[in-house]
């Protein structure tokens, strides 16, 4: 291992078989975290070429097993975010496109820094179970067109315990080994066909249009060639997504914009998505019939059941569903005031996500426990005019002493204009 730390830190390329080297050496145990960080640092620094990416993707996919959905009929398509501030698109779009009749086999993340996750968003109905046997996964992804599952040690531990490596030793940041993570996840699962939404800006982890176009067109050709179609699509993360940050409460937001409800952001993005996996999926032939199939299955009350069968089937809480104010909340809120009246011009999402861990709705370390109910609702978004003292955000937390730190980052967070700023695009391109 010194000697292909070495190879690395020189600027020099991996064949396939050292990377499988590394890899299977780490998951097996044999190659201890120290060196596995040291490599990792000489990537980030020095990159991995086309070749080196690809093979480190399937050196990751089996390190577990690979799921085989091919006795399941028709094209399955799974989508990904590579994470943002108030994004719980997935909660709504895995169902919604399902219950026009595509098959969604997923398999999603916790969260991460300041970003919130799929899974811990689940997690706050009472029963919700996301670890599951491969089997069960196609059972479930069979019997009702919908699984959303963990990785756990049968489903790419490579990567598991890589990103455990990479989030406390400054590694997360390379594009090859975000490329590989989100990818190794998205094949080993199955899917035939995938959209990833890209997410650029303060609240993201790539911070700027080139660098998210460079993933894009890394996590492509990972993709083709393993066989898989890719469709990736640029969006904004500046401003966070939707008006509520923290796992019930984008949970009810989900449900909200399943029964059409929901936010005029998040309802966007989750139709534009949603008609590209339709698309993939050759279930419509052009992207506006795909948003007509799913605005009727909104309207018609289709999506939302299909999210209620997918609770039922996953052990969940039904009630705590159909009767959201059942959900985990919190004793205390706190009404965060405009210091000054003006248009919002924008509103970091990083800082909105960092004062929502801070009042418990994310992971300090690596082992704290989620507070489910804790989490802010946004009552102004960018473009609204507000005046002084009016209430910009609602805190929710059960440590009153949590608000102080919160308030923090709060301050922080918000710019003001005295002119009505301009609206930014949520959706800035499509890559494929
Ligand atoms: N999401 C992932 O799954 N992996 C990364 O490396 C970054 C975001």
């Amino acid at each position: 291992m010194v000697q292909l730390i070495k190879k690395k830190r020189d600027g020099q390329s991996h064949s396939r078989e050292e990377i499988i080297e590394i890899i299977e050496g780490f998951v097996k145990g044999d190659i201890p975290d120290y060196q596995i960080s040291a490599w990792l640092m000489a990537v980030l620094w020095q990159g991995l070429n086309e070749d080196e990416t690809a093979w480190l993707t399937e050196a990751m996919m089996n390190s577990g097993e690979v799921i085989d959905l091919s006795e399941i009929p028709g094209i399955i398509v799974d989508k990904h975010s590579t994470g943002g501030v108030g994004d719980k698109t997935t909660l709504v779009l895995a169902p919604l496109v399902s219950s026009v009749g595509v098959h969604v086999a997923k398999m999603s993340g916790r969260g991460l820094g300041h970003t919130g996750g799929t899974l811990d968003k689940l997690e706050s109905i009472e029963g919700f179970k996301v670890d599951m046997s491969p089997q069960a996964f196609i059972e479930r992804v069979k019997n009702h067109g919908i699984a959303i599952c963990s990785q756990n040690a049968q489903l790419v531990p490579g990567d598991k315990k890589l990103y455990a490596l990479r989030d406390v030793t400054g590694t997360i940041d390379n594009i090859s080994l975000i490329a590989s993570s989100i990818m190794s996840k998205k094949l080993a699962c199955g899917a035939d066909a995938i959209v990833i939404d890209l997410k650029v800006g303060d609240g993201a982890f790539m911070k700027n249009l080139e660098s998210a176009e460079l993933l894009a067109e890394t996590m492509i050709s990972t993709a083709n060639r393993m066989g898989r179609k890719l469709v990736a699509i640029v969006t904004d993360m500046n401003n966070p997504l939707g008006n509520a940050i923290g796992n019930s409460l984008e949970l009810k937001e989900a449900m909200d914009t399943l029964l059409g409800e929901g936010p005029d952001d998040l309802t966007e993005l989750c139709l534009t998505l949603g008609s590209q996996m339709l698309m993939l999926a050759e279930r419509v032939d052009n992207l506006e019939k795909g948003r007509e199939l799913l605005l009727e299955s909104i309207k018609n009350g289709s999506a939302i059941q299909k999210f209620y069968e997918l609770v039922e089937s996953q052990g969940g809480n039904l009630e705590m569903v159909k009767h959201p104010e059942k959900l985990p909340s919190t004793t205390f809120s706190y009404d965060y005031r405009s210091s000054q009246s003006g248009y919002v011009q924008s509103i970091f999402a990083q800082e909105i996500g960092l004062a929502a861990v801070s009042l418990g709705a994310g992971r300090e370390t690596k082992d704290s426990a989620i507070d489910f109910g804790a989490g802010i609702m946004l009552l102004a978004k960018p473009g609204d005019k507000v005046e002084k003292g009016d209430v910009l955000m609602r805190l929710y937390a059960n440590d009153k002493a949590k608000f102080e730190i919160a308030n923090l980052h709060l301050d922080r967070a918000i710019i003001f204009s005295n002119e009505k700023p301009e609206k930014s695009p949520l959706i800035i391109k499509t890559i494929q």
